[in-house]
């Protein structure tokens, strides 16, 4: 039996059954393929992409081109995984530049949409669920606002970040978020939120407690070892072997072997 092509309500129904989901980042064909392959339910295009892949110090560079070029890419693996783009930094400012970059990333295969915030952007959101487009939240440390806040760090360790968390996440399931991300959130804010709302929540550096995980891809399989990263022990050390491979390859052309 070909296995069901995975929806926002099948991510939603794990949940309800108590089934962790697993996600993880892709940003082009071979890689969504390989995720797809091994079982994973929820693949995002996550704007990790202008770190980890165009090199820039930060998302903040990332363009709707940019996303919508690298979601055809995975889209082409036409994965059973449901498919999730991030609308990157500035593209959903307004309520009709947040529908119009949502229908472009949908247009190019996306399945659904992430964008970062909560009651600050409840606008945005309501036009992208009205839209039909499905959407999944992201709250805690939002890595497109980096540069205000001037680093990564740890939200919900005191009170006042405690109760926007949960005030975020209650205005984004009222809105008609189908799961929300939780991103480097105090594991126990994390939790709560978790037990409060009725969508699966998402961790990322935020405990063990939420209704799934998600990684970027090349931190798990550790493609940049220049990095030393607090919330991901890489399971594999893919630059190191990748760095091995080449100097052994390279030695043999050079001591006239085959390629
Ligand atoms: O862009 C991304 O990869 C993300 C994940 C870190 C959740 O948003």
């Amino acid at each position: 039996m070909i296995p069901a092509k995975i929806t926002t309500d099948t991510i939603r129904a794990m949940k309800a059954r108590g089934e962790k989901i697993s996600a993880l980042t892709a940003y082009d064909f071979p890689m969504a393929r390989l995720l797809d392959e091994a079982g994973i339910p929820f693949i995002l295009v996550g704007d990790s992409l202008g770190m980890v892949v165009l090199g820039y110090p930060d998302t903040t560079s990332v363009t709707v081109a940019d996303i919508e070029h690298h979601v055809r890419a995975a889209a082409r693996a036409q994965p059973r995984a449901l498919l999730v783009a991030d609308l990157p930094y500035h593209s959903y400012d307004t309520t009709s530049t947040a529908v119009e970059n949502a229908k472009r990333l949908v247009a190019a295969g996306a399945e659904a949409v992430k964008a970062e915030g909560g009651r600050a952007i409840i606008e945005q959101v309501r036009a992208i669920t009205s839209a039909g487009i499905p959407f999944c939240g992201h709250l805690g440390m939002l890595p497109q606002s980096v540069r205000e806040e001037g680093g990564y760090r740890v939200k919900g360790k005191n009170e006042p970040e405690h109760q926007a968390l949960l005030a975020d996440a209650d205005a984004l399931v009222e809105a008609g978020a189908f799961a929300i991300v939780l991103e480097l959130v105090a594991a126990p804010v994390a939790k709560e939120v978790t037990q409060k709302v009725p969508v699966p929540t998402i961790g990322i550096g935020s405990g063990k407690d939420c209704d799934g995980q998600i990684l970027v891809t090349p931190d798990l399989l550790g493609m940049q070892p220049w990095y030393n990263l607090k919330h991901v022990k890489p399971k594999l050390n893919a630059g190191e072997q990748i760095r091995a491979v080449v100097k052994d390859w390279k030695q043999s052309i050079e001591t006239g072997g085959k390629a």
